[in-house]
């Protein structure tokens, strides 16, 4: 398994996440010297992936901090970004991304609009990212073989791609799983029906994901009608974040699962509920 003997942050949700998020920080700051961070996910983490393939993403985004879109769904910088200035290390290039970029500490795989699970719909229908956790897998496997018979090429692209080394010691971190419970209500399923996908989603990947509010985003609350006395006192679709909130708990059980599986690895599982 690949990322056995790695370090893993993996961000779930319920009460105070916000704190074990920080907390968690601030320990890698200390003895953890990570010389790279390779990151799966969706437009919480997409720092221009899927801009790279459909079209950037248009202003506002990225004008209040990086003065121009900057392939993020978000006008200022994303988590990803905080994390890797914290940990001393440049803005992750999206691996997609094929102007400029860098990837001497890391890459990005994430794309917005991304699942854990393959939909059966193209983005044009549905708006989901045919890039599904499956597929940043497969970009990843052959960015760690590709990038290493490439460096050997020396000059440039010495600069620009990791050492072999890094690869074992790197952070990987992932931020996916909101979608594929959205994607449901999209097809029109109740709250119920969602429920009894979520295991088969936990399933199919067992591996780290972090799912944030899905009764919280924005294109959800607008596309499907919620009863007035559904909504929560912040402002939230209630019936949802139950089904995140059980998500996040199956997804709890995973994390340990995993600890099991990969008993070199350090997992360090994240709440962001709130
Ligand atoms: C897509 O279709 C296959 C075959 O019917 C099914 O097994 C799979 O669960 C479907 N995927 C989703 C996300 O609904
Ligand atoms: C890529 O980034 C590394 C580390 O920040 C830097 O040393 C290197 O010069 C950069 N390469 C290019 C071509 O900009």
């Amino acid at each position: 398994m690949a990322f056995d003997g790695s370090s893993i942050i993996v961000v779930a949700i319920f009460g105070f996440f916000l704190v074990n998020l920080t907390s968690s920080l601030v320990l890698a700051k200390g003895p953890c010297q990570f010389p790279a961070i390779f990151n799966f996910g969706d437009s919480n983490s997409d720092t221009g992936g899927l801009s790279a393939a459909f079209g950037q993403a248009p202003p506002p985004n990225g004008m209040s901090y990086f003065g121009h879109p900057a392939g993020r769904y978000c006008d200022g910088r994303l988590v990803i970004d905080f994390l890797a200035e914290s940990l001393g290390l440049p803005y992750l290039s999206a691996f997609l991304d094929s102007l400029g970029t860098n990837f001497t500490h890391g890459a990005n795989f994430a794309t917005a609009g991304s699942t854990i699970r393959p939909q059966n719909t193209t983005l044009h229908q549905s708006g989901f990212s045919p890039i599904s956790l499956n597929v940043q897998f497969y970009e990843f496997h052959d960015f760690h073989v590709r990038s290493q018979i490439v460096r050997k090429r020396g000059g440039v692209y010495e600069t620009i791609l990791p050492k072999e080394e890094d690869f074992s010691s790197a952070l990987y971190t992932f931020d996916i799983g909101q979608n594929d419970l959205t994607s449901g209500y999209f097809l029109s399923m109740s709250v119920d029906e969602v429920k009894a996908y979520v295991p088969d989603v936990l399933n199919q990947f067992r591996t780290i994901i972090k799912a944030s509010p899905v009764g919280c985003l924005p294109y959800v609350m607008e596309r499907i009608p919620v009863l007035p006395g559904q909504i929560d006192r912040y402002g939230c679709a209630s019936p949802f974040n139950e089904v995140a909130q059980f998500f996040n708990h199956g997804l709890k059980k995973t994390v340990q699962q995993l600890r099991k599986d990969l008993p070199h690895a350090a997992i360090t599982y994240v709440d962001v509920y709130s």
